[in-house]
């Protein structure tokens, strides 16, 4: 097991990589505690949650993601007599620890809270850098709060019950935490694909690692996103696009918004082509999809209206070598003229 500590204005939270579920009772020091999570950890992993903490147990997916879920929660909390003193313990995915993240954090103004994360999306992204919310009015993360659980336990173990797709999908933000700040990890990533499918647990755990360590060095210099955070965001603006208009999974999305943001950097002489098809092959040995499953220009013309978008020109993240990323200012119609070069080669 690893630990990796995360220091924010707000906290230092602490991240253990390879710790097992069966362990989470050490890090609650016997406080009362009330669980959080949803029905697939409760199929799979009931008898190893902490005996005698009351469930709360929220709905699956998105549509979950609501203010309605969390007046269910705050309901709970006050039947099981909670306090500020009381911790919450939310086992499951991004969802899950979103939603608890924030009930915890306004509930009595605030009580302690920490993470059983339980998608590889979860453990590498969502778990670091401590924004948390929910969705409002179909807006996605509309109401939330920058706040650091306790603790986060990343046991990759428990990525085996997770449905395949879903767990290949959080392979893009470990290749996206290589492309845009370290290149070894990206070597690691093109190395070591079958024994990363194949749930082998030391590979694992070096990859959620130094993904985690990646996010959090960017998180501690720039927790409320004004500057360097945005390299996070590498292959993202295409990706929302794309999760809008097809539905595909995030990590889905963001594979194929990094080829698209990586073809770009090429276009603009930023990135060799050799660099740049390294990206589309990484991604094409962790079974993921790297060509736009919709028409380039159309993908352009939603893009337009993303929340990024400030008059005529866009931030982009793009890369200058693999591990090394930069935000450009781009004009639209610079752009636009580029999407519609790269047209042909994904028809
Ligand atoms: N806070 C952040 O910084 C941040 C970053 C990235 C994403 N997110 C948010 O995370 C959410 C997506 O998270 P996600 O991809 O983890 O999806 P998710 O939480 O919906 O989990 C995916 C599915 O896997 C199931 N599951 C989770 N762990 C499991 C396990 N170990 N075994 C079997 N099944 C398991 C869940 O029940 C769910 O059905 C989005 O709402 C997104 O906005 C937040
Ligand atoms: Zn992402």
């Amino acid at each position: 097991m690893k630990i990796l500590k995360v220091k924010t204005d707000t906290r230092i939270s602490e991240i253990l990589i390879g710790e097992s579920i069966d362990n989470v009772q050490k890090y609650l020091n016997n406080r009362k505690t009330i669980i959080i999570t949803d029905s697939n950890l409760i199929g799979h992993y009931k008898q190893r949650f902490p005996a005698n903490a009351p469930i709360i147990e929220i709905g699956l997916g998105e549509k979950s993601k609501t203010i309605q879920t969390l007046e269910t929660i705050f309901d709970k909390l006050i039947e099981y007599e909670a306090d500020r003193s009381t911790f919450i313990l939310a086992i499951g995915g991004g969802i899950v620890c979103d939603v608890a993240g924030f009930a915890a954090s306004v509930f009595m103004r605030g009580m302690p809270f920490g993470f059983v994360s339980g998608t590889l999306l979860s453990q590498v992204d969502a778990s670091v850098g401590g924004k948390n919310g929910v969705n409002f009015r179909g807006f996605k993360n509309m109401l939330g709060v920058f706040n650091q659980p306790n603790f986060v336990i990343c046991d990759t173990q428990m990525l085996s019950t997770l449905e395949p797709r879903e767990f290949r999908s959080g392979f893009a933000e470990i290749i996206k935490a290589g492309a845009i700040k370290n290149p070894s990890l990206f070597e690691f990533c093109e190395q070591n694909a079958k024994k990363a499918l194949a749930l082998n647990a030391e590979v694992l755990d070096k990859m959620v690692y130094d993904s985690v360590e990646v996010k959090a060095k960017v998180v501690e210099a720039d927790e409320r996103e004004k500057g360097e955070r945005r390299l996070l965001n590498f292959g993202h603006t295409f990706a929302h696009a794309i999760e809008k208009l097809t539905g595909i999974l995030h990590g889905e999305a963001v594979s194929i918004g990094m080829v698209l943001a990586a073809r770009v950097s090429e276009n603009l002489g930023m990135l060799s082509s050799d660099d740049s098809q390294r990206i589309t092959k990484v991604l094409e040995d962790y079974m993921l999809p790297t060509r736009p499953n919709t028409d380039v220009v159309e993908l352009f013309d939603a893009m337009k209206q993303d929340k990024k978008r400030e008059g005529s020109e866009i931030h982009l993240v793009l890369l200058e070598d693999i591990g090394k990323a930069v935000t450009r200012k781009i004009k639209y119609t610079e752009l636009e003229k580029i999407v519609h070069d790269l047209r042909s080669d994904f028809r």
